[in-house]
């Protein structure tokens, strides 16, 4: 029975430690060759590999990173748990970039960034963060903790999700009819959905034409949830006013693409959260002890909805 650690070598090396501490009646594993397959039980991975099949048995999957949608599941027997990762460093960084960009758009930075590029000395009418209404698309792990995060800023937070939630402070919305409620009151809307067919093409011309005159969008969800000409459209017509994008499809951009010079987009590249191998070797830890006692890992996918 082992483990396979499929991603690079300074987290292996974190991860190695922790599960020789914790679990060491675990044989952990970086190369699959020094392996035979018909031992590994658990394998951490960012994509599937070609030959997965050669693990016979296989009994969890675990993604490296928050988002599964780089798995075709279509390619994993169906008895094997596909579990994404939910750990604290994870949730930390990107409670700090949805603060960062919320702060900046609040603060109408991208204006006085083009201004200072201008040389132009000019102040911008300011709301109030009590007037800034906050609206973010999933109120999963990572939504509810940025919710959590700019809580103490002031600004009126609403979320989304597919299922009814509850949240104190932020007023919850969900399903088709929840969606339009929440966009026309969002100042600022967060992307924190995961990629499923469902979601692909989701921030686009129509969801924009929604939003209030002036709105704002931070895009950390996936690339291929952004229509990015319609985005383009909208900011050039002035509807919406400025965007901080993390993921674009494809990544990296190509040069010639309009969102490297557009003035009212700051553009950083995938790096909104990133797993933190000390915090999340606890966390994948702490699953396999859930699954050897017969308990559903935390993070588990639901294969059926995609996420
Ligand atoms: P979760 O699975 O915990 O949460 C997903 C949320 O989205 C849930 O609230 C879910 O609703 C909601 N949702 C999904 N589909 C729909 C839909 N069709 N309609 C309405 N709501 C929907 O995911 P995480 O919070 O852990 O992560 C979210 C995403 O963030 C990841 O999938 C990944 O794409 C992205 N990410 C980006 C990173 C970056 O660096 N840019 C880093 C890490 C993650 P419900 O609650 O009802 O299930
Ligand atoms: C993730 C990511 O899904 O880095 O963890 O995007």
């Amino acid at each position: 029975m082992t483990f396979l650690f499929n991603s690079d070598a300074r987290r292996g090396a974190i991860f190695a430690e922790a599960f020789a501490k914790e679990l060491p009646d675990l044989p952990f594993a970086m190369d699959a060759a020094t392996v035979h397959p018909d031992a590994v039980r658990y394998l951490i991975t960012w994509t599937v590999p070609e030959n997965l099949a050669c693990y016979r048995n296989l009994e969890v999957l675990f993604s490296i990173g928050a988002g599964v949608d780089q798995f075709h599941f279509d390619a994993v027997p169906a008895a094997v748990k596909v579990v994404r990762m939910v750990e604290e460093g994870i949730m930390r960084m990107m409670q700090e970039y949805v603060a960062l960009a919320v702060l900046a758009l609040h603060r109408n930075l991208p204006a006085y960034l083009a201004q200072q590029r201008a040389g132009e000395w000019r102040d911008i009418p300011q709301f109030q963060a009590g007037s800034r209404r906050i609206g973010v698309l999933g109120l999963g792990t990572l939504g509810q903790a940025v919710l959590e995060r700019l809580e103490p800023f002031g600004f009126p937070l609403a979320g989304w999700s597919r299922s009814p939630r509850r949240i104190e402070g932020v007023t919850c919305y969900h399903g088709k009819p929840g969606l339009k409620k929440m966009l026309v009151t969002s100042d600022i809307l967060v992307c924190l959905l995961p990629l499923t067919e469902e979601t692909r093409g989701f921030l686009n011309a129509e969801l924009f034409a929604k939003l209030p005159e002036g709105a704002s969008l931070v895009h950390t969800g996936r690339g291929p949830q952004l229509d990015h000409e319609a985005l383009i459209a909208a900011l050039d017509s002035g509807h919406l006013c400025a965007a901080m994008i993390d993921v674009t499809d494809p990544e990296p951009l190509p040069a010639a693409h309009p969102f490297w010079s557009h003035p009212k987009i700051i553009l950083t590249p995938h790096v909104a959260s990133i797993t933190q191998p000390a915090t999340a070797a606890r966390a994948v830890i702490e699953n396999i002890r859930r699954h050897r006692a017969g308990l559903d890992p935390i993070g588990l996918v639901d294969r059926s909805r995609g996420y």
